[in-house]
């Protein structure tokens, strides 16, 4: 079987893609499928058909796994700048997708993530792993997801959505800390907590360079954890213990830093259970499909649901494959029962 994984485009999350998509090709190689591994920005300029053809191959490839500037050469920077004048589709990147059986969508964030590219696959006739176009982009959008799971009784913390033209004039209906974010980012790209006023107004500033809508919620002080869905199974809950500040991208992305993880957590065992219903039922009301991965908070009040992911890291230090391991489900494993339950 020939699965293109379609990688990197032109989000703040491009480089984390980069590196969860080289793993997952070499996974899915292991497992005996012909696998090309394609940039959704740069694409593949001078390829002819023979030449993309031979890019699917089961053979292992040495790849870069490390979230480092190194990918990013000047010309790919300049190129990056979402000025509305670069094209996503690079050259021949939908010709080589038509070639697969299936596309392993590798992307994080922006149009990878948000249902436009899910959208343009579904036109084309071109089975995909992952969410469809519409749970995409409810799931991308994290007012309207939490406004969903608030309409089914899932707890997620008070929040309020300001647009860059009203940032004038917010009037928060909780107080500090509060936590700001990009409306549609990942990864904590452009994600500040606020402690007062000032810091406030200089965070929100800083956040609408990465979106014209944020999202500012009241702090919940609590136990993080997450956990993923794999074709309608909950897996085993994971605990993430930051130490020195909070979980940003440093954390989650740079090798040797200080973040633990403990799965399956110490929790009582009603409380993990608990997770897993919350965590399929709101799976289910935003209509993800194949798999996905929701983030929690616990204390006193119970659980909150902090977001939910579409398409979820598969990077070396991601939370989904350390999950699936604590099920005896390895990593090669994982992505094939991913393939699996799409093309089934
Ligand atoms: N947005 C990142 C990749 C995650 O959810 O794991
Ligand atoms: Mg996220």
């Amino acid at each position: 079987m020939k699965i293109v994984v379609l990688a990197g485009g032109r989000s703040t999350e491009r480089n984390v893609s980069l590196s969860s998509s080289a793993k997952v090709a070499n996974a899915l190689r292991r497992k005996g499928y012909e696998v090309a591994l394609v940039d959704l920005f740069l694409g593949l300029p001078d390829a002819t058909d023979q030449s993309m053809a031979a890019l699917f191959t089961s053979q292992e490839q040495d790849v870069n796994l490390n979230i480092s500037d190194e990918i990013m050469t000047d010309d790919v920077i300049n190129a990056l700048r979402p000025d509305g004048t670069t094209q996503l589709f690079g050259p021949n990147v939908l010709k080589i997708l038509a070639m697969a059986d299936i596309v392993w969508v590798g992307l994080h964030g922006g149009d990878g993530e948000n249902g436009k590219v899910q959208a343009v696959l579904d036109l084309n006739n071109i089975p995909y792993t992952g969410s469809g176009a519409l749970a995409s982009g409810i799931a991308m959008d994290k007012s309207v997801s939490k406004e969903i799971m608030l309409y089914n009784g899932i707890q997620t913390a008070r929040f309020v959505n300001i647009r860059k033209e009203d940032s004038g004039t917010v009037v928060l209906p909780f107080g500090f800390p509060v936590v700001i974010k990009p409306a549609n980012g990942g990864s904590s790209v452009g994600m500040y907590i606020a402690k007062n006023d000032d810091e406030f107004k200089q965070d929100l500033k800083e956040a609408f360079q990465f979106d014209d809508e944020i999202l500012v919620e009241e702090y919940i002080d609590g136990r993080e954890f997450s956990m993923a869905v794999v074709n309608g199974k909950a897996l085993a809950a994971i605990e993430i213990i930051v130490t020195d500040g909070w979980y940003d991208f440093e954390h989650k992305f740079v090798t040797g830093n200080t973040t633990k993880f403990v799965t399956p957590p110490d929790i009582p065992d009603d409380v993990h259970d608990e997770m897993k219903q919350i965590a399929l039922k709101t799976f289910k009301v935003l209509g993800l499909s194949n798999y996905g991965r929701i983030d929690f908070l616990w204390n006193d009040n119970g659980l909150y649901v902090i977001e939910a992911n579409s398409l979820p890291g598969m990077t070396p230090l991601s939370l989904m494959p350390q999950e699936a391991e604590a099920d005896g489900i390895r990593y090669d494993d994982l992505c094939d029962q991913i393939v699996q339950g799409q093309v089934q």
